[in-house]
């Protein structure tokens, strides 16, 4: 099983970047779209417009509907949690009757759990007691198979960059934690948010984030040549062995084929700007 993980495309229809930005997303998609092996699935980890606004949602829904492989996404404190379920619910894996966009897919040999981190008006993640019981109840109707956990902010102390932690508060970092741990079947978590690469632990679970896609807000060192070429993550599972992470770099413009990743790990990818 192969997921490709982009995040935070930060589509914009106001910024001198604006077009930047389109490009850096439509281009990932279309690198990921040539790889081979093909992905199972892309999960974009949120943060998918600036604004939250629909003509921006209308955008994103364009590009990604131009990617093979089947495409799920989770809310960023950019994103507008109505607005992001009005362009996306027609795909019809939003569960229904719940206020978070929390869910899960079942259609791989490791189960993909989404959990919303959004807390409206704030930059920082949240994770509700409410959140907690359905969070269970999602881990608990399976009990054979490993789990992923995609979330926007890290729920893990990130060691790179100005802030370790990405949540409102400890609590609800805790609570997250300790839902997680619970069953011992989660053996991943993957976010987004932070614009640059970052691994940890959630408790005793491996944990990671992706750069962001949109080049012009990436943090960290980058070499010249790749200032304007998107970096996503592949995760490889195999069942010996978990998930393998490795950095991929969306081939230059000019490039006829696709290049490998070069880097295994995200924690050794980037040095720290
Ligand atoms: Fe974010």
């Amino acid at each position: 099983m192969i997921i490709a993980h982009i995040s935070d495309t930060h589509l914009a229809l106001d910024t001198p970047d604006a077009e930047r930005r389109m490009l850096d997303f439509a281009s990932t998609i279309a690198d990921i779209n040539a790889l081979d092996p093909a992905p199972d699935v892309i999960v974009h980890t949120g943060d998918i417009v600036d604004n939250g606004r629909r003509d921006e949602y209308a955008q994103a829904v364009a590009i990604l509907k131009t990617a093979h492989a089947p495409v799920y996404v989770l809310s960023g404190n950019k994103d507008d949690r109505a607005n992001l379920r009005a362009a996306f619910s027609a795909d019809g894996y939003f569960a229904a009757g719940c206020d978070f966009i929390d869910y899960a897919i079942e259609d791989y040999p490791v189960r993909l759990i989404a959990l919303d981190t959004l807390s409206p008006g704030h930059g920082r993640g949240d994770f509700r007691r409410e959140q907690v019981v359905d969070l269970i109840k999602l881990i608990d109707a399976d009990f054979d198979r490993p789990i992923a956990v995609l979330t926007h902010h890290p729920p893990f102390e990130v060691t790179v960059g100005p802030e370790r932690f990405h949540f409102e508060n400890m609590e609800s970092m805790v609570r997250l934690r300790d839902a997680l741990q619970r069953s011992k079947r989660v053996i991943a978590v993957f976010s987004g948010h932070v614009h640059r690469a970052a691994a940890g632990h959630v408790g005793g679970i491996p944990a990671s984030a992706v750069p962001c896609i949109a080049t012009t807000l990436r943090k960290g060192e980058y070499p010249l040549p790749m200032k304007s070429r998107p970096v996503y993550h592949l995760h490889r599972f195999d069942p010996a062995w978990g998930f393998a992470t490795e950095s991929r770099v969306v081939r230059a413009a000019s490039s006829a084929a696709p290049e490998r990743g070069t880097v295994s790990t995200p924690a050794a990818f980037l040095a720290d700007g």
